[in-house]
């Protein structure tokens, strides 16, 4: 029913992971970021939610000061005149930010994680994005905007998106895991892995039949392919989730 794509954004930290801090682009009420929240709550971890009031989807790395509402929040979920950030009265770890992805992930870092985890978070979650960040996607999505925000500043991120497709794919377990590459390059040396020294293309992971999630590493300053060494280096952190295409 869904393929997804992941793409680990890579910063040199992370040696154990409780705290996370999660955004996306899509807006701070849609059902997939509260279902990640939950997900991720439930397996253990301790979240913060910080992301935009609105729909922000293509917005990129745009950024802005956050400001006031003059309309209602996503689906209603906060009046006109409402503060520039905000929380859910009843869960104040589920916050809004009236401005762009990497604004919210900015008042995630700067001002809710000291709060709830007193220092920076040990891992930043964008998404699942509504709708697949596949190639040159990643350069105008705002769920990676937030996600590459993150690694620029030094904690370690991962952007995650998916859509429906018509392959049947139920369960979460149904899905393999498969390194992979952001474009198509002949003349790129990549890993080693899966008996080759070239990836596939996430699209082609994607778009292959069965249910395969792409898992591709990009530099955060240029949102671009990383090079062989730096494949290895998150390759070997991951190698045990991965599977090659049939
Ligand atoms: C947000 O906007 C994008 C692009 O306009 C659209 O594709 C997406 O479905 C919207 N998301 C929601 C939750 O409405
Ligand atoms: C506020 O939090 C409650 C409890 O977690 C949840 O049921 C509700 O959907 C949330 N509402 C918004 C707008 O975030
Ligand atoms: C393809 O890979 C080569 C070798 O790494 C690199 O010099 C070139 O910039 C890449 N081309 C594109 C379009 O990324």
């Amino acid at each position: 029913m869904f393929s997804h794509t992941l793409i680990l954004l890579w910063a040199t930290a992370a040696v154990q992971c409780t705290n996370i801090l999660l955004s996306n682009d899509d807006g701070w009420a849609v059902a997939q970021i509260r279902a990640q929240n939950d997900a991720l709550t439930a397996a253990g971890f301790s979240v913060v939610l910080s992301a935009p009031a609105e729909n922000k989807s293509g917005t990129g790395s745009s950024t802005a000061m956050p400001t006031p509402l003059t309309e209602e929040c996503e689906f209603n979920t906060c009046p006109v005149g409402s503060p520039a950030e905000g929380f859910n009265a009843s869960d104040p770890r589920l916050n809004y930010v009236n401005a762009f992805p990497v604004d919210s992930f900015r008042f995630g870092l700067q001002t809710l994680s000291p709060q709830f985890f007193g220092g920076p978070p040990e891992l930043v979650v964008a998404g699942p994005n509504v709708g697949t960040n596949l190639g040159t996607t990643v350069l105008i999505s705002g769920t990676v905007g937030a996600a590459c925000e993150a690694a620029k500043e030094g904690v370690p991120s991962i952007a995650f998106s998916g859509t429906s497709t018509s392959q049947s794919c139920p369960d979460a377990s149904d899905f393999s895991f498969v390194f992979s590459r952001n474009l198509a390059n002949s003349s790129a040396t990549d890993v080693t892995t899966c008996g080759s020294d070239h990836l596939p293309t996430e699209s082609s992971v994607v778009g292959s039949s069965g249910c395969h999630v792409s898992v591709t590493v990009l530099d955060a300053n240029t949102k671009t392919d990383v090079s062989a060494v730096e494949q290895a280096a998150v390759l070997d952190r991951v190698s045990g989730l991965l599977a090659c295409l049939p």
